[in-house]
């Protein structure tokens, strides 16, 4: 029996980097996942061919997690094609580095609207589509909330917001029997951080120099983790921010 049989799961920001591979794990062990997008249509549909492909359920939707109106509209479209939801994966996110200088009201806005209210968007309507067994909400946060680097003003404010949310919910949901737990990857290999410039860095060797396991992550690493808070494996976890980067603290 796979571990995810028929639960429903909904990925934000799925289609492409850590989000894809968690789609593709969580399907692999029996999930019926909702690929959520906000711009890359064929990277979603690529990710949901590759699931069918290998045998599992998906679809895309697309909506953009920081607009109400979309936010609704996927958990309308995942209750009708699935029906409840058992899952949720906030993972869709945004960064971009810049020291205190260089920063700019609409950078704020961008990264705490997609990183902070998106992700409580998206949980205010997935609780309406969980049933009385609740579920598991898993948030995607970042270790930089624990390493604060340089030039991370904006972005490691909303990764420490989102711990914040993950212990908040984690007591105001518990009494629903819905878990509430992140993942804090350090750096992990994606189109995101290849197109941030990450990739290739001084940054990227400096992590890989002083990472206990000496290597930065590959979407799979983490997605395996979200596998096990997903899953009955991990039902006496709730509040948790497990860091996820190969020893980085
Ligand atoms: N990669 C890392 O090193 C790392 C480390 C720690 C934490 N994280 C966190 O992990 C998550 C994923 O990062 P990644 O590196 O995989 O990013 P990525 O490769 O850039 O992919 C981001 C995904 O989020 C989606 N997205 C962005 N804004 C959205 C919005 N407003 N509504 C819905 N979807 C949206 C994108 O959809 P479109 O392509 O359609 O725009 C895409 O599917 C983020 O929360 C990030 O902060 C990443």
């Amino acid at each position: 029996m796979k571990k995810l049989e028929n639960k429903v799961a909904v990925i934000t920001g799925a289609s492409k980097g850590i989000g894809a591979g968690i789609a593709k794990s969580l399907a692999a062990e029996g999930a019926l996942v909702v690929v959520n997008y906000a711009s890359a249509k064929a990277g979603a549909d690529q990710v949901v061919a590759d699931i069918i492909s290998n045998g599992g359920k998906a679809i895309a939707v697309q909506g953009d997690v920081s607009k109400i109106a979309d936010v609704s509209r996927l958990f309308e479209e995942t209750k009708s094609a699935f029906g409840a939801v058992d899952i949720l994966v906030n993972n869709a996110g945004v960064y971009k580095f810049n020291s205190i200088e260089q920063l700019t009201e609409e950078e704020f806005h961008s990264q705490f609207n997609t990183n902070v209210l998106g992700l409580l968007l998206a949980t205010q309507h997935a609780l309406k589509n969980f049933n009385e067994n609740g579920g598991s909400i898993i948030n995607i946060g970042s270790v930089v909330s624990n390493i604060a680097p340089v030039g991370s003003s904006i972005y490691t404010a909303t990764k420490g917001a989102v711990d914040s949310i993950t212990h908040v919910l984690s007591k105001e949901l518990g009494a629903k029997k819905i878990r509430v737990n992140s993942i804090n990857p350090g750096m992990v290999e994606t189109e995101g951080t290849h197109t941030a410039g990450f990739i290739g860095s001084e940054f990227q060797a400096e992590t890989e120099r002083t990472a206990p396991l000496g290597r930065i992550g590959q979407p799979e690493d983490i997605a395996l983790v979200a596998v096990f808070l997903a899953s009955e494996d991990s039902r006496w976890l709730t509040g948790e921010t497990l860091l996820a980067g190969g020893g980085v603290r």
